[in-house]
């Protein structure tokens, strides 16, 4: 698939988590990176190679991030969107008890190497 139309796709799928509760609103941090994350982050964090090329996700398990991570930095994330715009901002779209429990289960991601 061309760059654009993994682009395309990823906003399709931020757009269409925008209508409605996320994981049917509930604050289950598994069930919320699924729904709202997992799209460009990879199911278990690190990006499908697509994804990692159109759009520079990072990888929640790459030894850069994990050195760095905290709550409060994946909590701002999410509230602000990236500042390159291409990850966008979750606020509104998800409630603060999700926004909780998602950085929570970001930061309980293992690291395993997965490729
Ligand atoms: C539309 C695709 C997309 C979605 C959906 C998305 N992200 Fe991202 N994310 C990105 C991109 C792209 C980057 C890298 C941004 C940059 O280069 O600054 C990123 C970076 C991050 C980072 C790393 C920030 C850093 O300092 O390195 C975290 C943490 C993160 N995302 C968490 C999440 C969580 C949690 C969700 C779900 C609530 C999510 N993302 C949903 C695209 C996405």
């Amino acid at each position: 698939m061309s760059r654009w139309r993994w682009l395309s796709f990823g906003l399709l799928m931020v757009a269409a988590a925008c209508d409605r509760p996320v994981a049917g609103g509930a604050a289950d941090g598994a069930q919320v990176f699924a729904s709202a994350c997992a799209t460009c982050h990879g199911a278990g964090g690190t990006p499908p190679e697509a994804m990692a090329a159109a759009l520079g996700v990072r990888d929640l398990n790459g030894a850069e991030f994990r050195a760095r991570a905290s709550r409060d930095l994946v909590e701002h994330q999410v509230r602000t969107g990236s500042a390159n715009k291409k990850m966008p901002s979750f606020t509104g779209a998800l409630s603060d008890a999700q926004i909780a429990a998602v950085a929570d289960y970001v930061m309980r991601l293992p690291a395993p190497p997965t490729r």
